[in-house]
C-alpha cells in the first residue's frame, strides 16, 4: 500500500474592510466576493463577474491579482489609481480595502449564500418570449425582496443568475421570470426540462433589495425580465403595510410585451398610493393603446417633475444596462440621493 500524500491546504489571508472595520478570511484561489458570500458578509455587488462595477473599491494595502474583467466596470485609469473589483480579486497577503459603495443597512442584513436542491414545479408562458417558472426547494431560502440566485440545470450543466419574482414570504417555492432568446442556451434548456427535474438554486445574491421603513416615495424602474425583482419588492412593500407612495415605471416594446397587468390592477386597488406606469416604445398602427409612449427614461423624467418629496425617495432600477444607464442620471437630476439609488444591471451572461 502506498502512503497517502498530505493534502496542501490553501493559504488563508485576512481582508479588512474599511471604513466599517469588518475583517474576514479569504483563501488563496477564491475571490474576495466569494469569500464574503461564504462567510455571510454582505458586500456591495451585482453581476459577480467583473462587468457591472458595483463591487469596485480602493486597495489600501496588500498583494492582489485581478482575474479577467470588463474595462466598462473598471477603467485603466481607475486601476492605476489602486481601484479593484472585489468579484475578480485574488489575494496573496493580508489586505485592506476601502469600500466605495456600501450602506450600514446592507452590512446589517447579510445572509450567507448556500446551495439548495430544487425541482421544477411549473412553467407558465407570460408573453411570446417570456416565461415564469416556479422551483420547489427542499428547504426554505431566506432572501430579501429584489435579490437573485444562480440556477443550475443538471444534464445541460448551465448556470445563469435570475432574480426571485416572488416575495420573501414564500421562501420554499421561488418564481423566476425568464426571457427566451433565439439560441439562448439556458432558455432552450429550460424548454427541455420536465416538471420534477432537479435544479440547483444557489443564493441569495444582490444588494438591490427593498429598504424598509423609509419616508418619501418609492420609485421602481424596469423593463423585460427586470420585472421579477421589482415585482418581488412591490409585493413585499404591499405586505409590509407601509404607506409611502410607490410608482412603477415599466418599459415594453409593444402591447404584446406587457404581462401581469391584473396583478398591478389588484395592487393599485389594495395599496394606499400605488401606480403602475407602463410605456410602449413602439405602438402598432391598429393599437388601442392610450397609455404612455416613448422610452421609459423619458417617461420617468416627465413624471418625476410632478412628484412631491422626491429628494426623500428610494429608487430601484432593474433591467438591461442601457436602460439603467439612461435612468440613473434622470433620477439624480430629480434630486434623488445617489446613495438611495439601487440598481441591478442584467448582463447577457447573467440574467437574460
Ligand atoms: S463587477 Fe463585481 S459584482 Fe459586478
Amino acid at each position: 500500500m502506498g502512503q497517502e500524500m498530505p493534502q496542501r491546504r490553501p493559504a488563508v489571508h485576512k481582508v479588512r474592510l474599511e471604513p466599517v472595520g469588518v475583517e474576514m478570511e479569504v483563501e488563496e484561489g477564491e475571490t474576495v466576493l466569494d469569500a464574503a458570500f461564504r462567510q455571510g458578509v454582505a458586500l456591495p455587488h451585482g453581476c459577480k463577474e467583473g462587468q457591472c462595477s458595483a463591487c469596485k473599491c480602493i486597495l489600501n494595502e496588500g498583494d492582489v491579482e485581478m482575474l479577467k474583467y470588463s474595462t466598462f466596470a473598471l477603467s485603466d485609469p481607475e486601476k492605476e489609481t489602486g481601484q479593484v473589483l472585489l468579484c475578480r480579486t485574488l489575494v496573496y497577503s493580508d489586505v485592506e480595502v476601502e469600500l466605495l459603495n456600501y450602506d450600514e443597512d446592507l452590512l446589517s442584513r447579510s445572509i450567507a449564500v448556500k446551495a439548495f436542491n430544487g425541482k421544477l414545479a411549473s412553467v407558465e408562458p407570460l408573453t411570446h418570449d417570456i416565461v415564469r417558472i416556479a422551483i420547489d426547494l427542499d428547504e426554505p431560502m431566506k432572501f430579501w425582496a429584489g435579490q437573485f440566485a444562480d440556477l443550475t440545470l443538471h444534464g445541460a450543466e448551465i448556470t445563469r443568475s435570475y432574480s426571485m419574482g416572488n416575495p420573501p414570504s414564500e421562501p420554499d417555492r421561488l418564481a423566476f421570470i425568464i426571457k427566451r432568446y433565439p439560441g439562448g442556451a439556458f432558455s432552450t434548456a429550460i424548454g427541455e426540462t420536465k416538471i420534477g427535474d432537479p435544479i440547483t438554486v444557489k443564493g441569495p445574491y444582490g444588494s438591490c433589495f427593498r429598504r424598509e421603513q423609509r419616508d418619501g416615495p418609492m420609485i421602481l424602474v424596469g423593463s423585460g425580465s427586470g420585472m421579477a425583482p421589482l415585482l418581488s419588492i412591490l409585493l413585499d412593500q404591499a405586505a409590509s403595510g407601509e404607506t409611502r407612495p410607490v410608482r412603477f415605471f415599466y418599459g415594453a416594446r409593444t402591447t404584446q410585451d406587457l404581462f401581469a397587468l391584473d396583478v398591478f390592477a389588484d395592487l393599485e386597488a389594495r395599496m394606499p398610493d400605488f401606480k403602475f406606469i407602463p410605456a410602449l416604445s413602439h405602438v402598432e398602427a391598429d393599437s388601442e393603446w392610450n397609455g404612455e409612449t416613448g422610452f421609459i427614461h423619458d417617461v420617468l423624467r416627465r413624471h418625476l417633475l410632478d412628484m412631491e418629496n422626491i429628494e426623500e425617495a428610494d429608487a430601484y432600477s432593474c433591467g438591461p444596462p442601457p436602460m439603467i444607464d439612461a435612468a440613473l442620471p434622470i433620477l439624480q437630476m430629480a434630486d434623488i440621493d445617489p446613495a438611495r439609488m439601487y440598481f441591478d444591471k442584467f448582463t447577457q451572461a447573467t440574467q437574460a
